[in-house]
């Protein structure tokens, strides 16, 4: 669990990424497809070229989702109770691929923020996405 100072370093750093969700969701998704390209296996329907429009609406629906997580931060679980049934029963992503994208929004986000992505910020980012991932890979078992 997160600390108070770590979940105010989280809220601090959402307060700038809030109005730029469309673009860093879209850049995540970017990063992921293009570093990991066997993510892009879930994606079948998608078309996933550089700016789509579908790359660029699913992009702000994962990073809404990890708003409503901050929003939420002492309720991770329950604001993301029904992703976490959708990615676990009926999508069935392999919980490897969190990590994956948990470490490309980190990118984006400190590629934006360079100067507010201090290393403590770093951390408690990389400790609030894992909560995150654990939430939605936890009905698994
Ligand atoms: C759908 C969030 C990780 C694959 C979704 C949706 C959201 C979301 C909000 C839309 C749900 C809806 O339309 O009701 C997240 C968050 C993640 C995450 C917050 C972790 C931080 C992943 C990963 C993969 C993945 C790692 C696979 C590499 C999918 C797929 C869909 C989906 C295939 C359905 C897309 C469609 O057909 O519209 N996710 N997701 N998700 N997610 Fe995730």
């Amino acid at each position: 669990t997160l600390t108070q100072a770590e979940k105010a370093a989280v809220v601090a750093i959402w307060t700038k990424v809030a109005p730029q969700v469309d673009a860093i969701g879209a850049e995540s998704l970017e990063r992921l497809f293009s570093s990991y390209p066997q993510t892009k296996t879930y994606f079948p329907h998608f078309d996933l070229s550089q700016g789509s429009v579908q790359l660029r609406g699913h992009g702000s629906k994962v990073l809404n989702a990890i708003g409503e997580a901050v929003k939420h931060i002492d309720d991770i679980r329950g604001a993301l109770a029904k992703l976490s049934e959708l990615h676990a029963y009926i999508l069935r992503v392999d919980p490897v691929n969190f990590k994956l994208l948990s470490h490309c929004i980190l990118c984006s986000v400190a590629a934006r923020y360079p100067s507010e992505f201090t290393p403590e910020v770093h951390a408690a980012w990389d400790k609030f996405l894992s909560s995150v991932s654990s939430v939605l890979t936890e009905k698994y078992r």
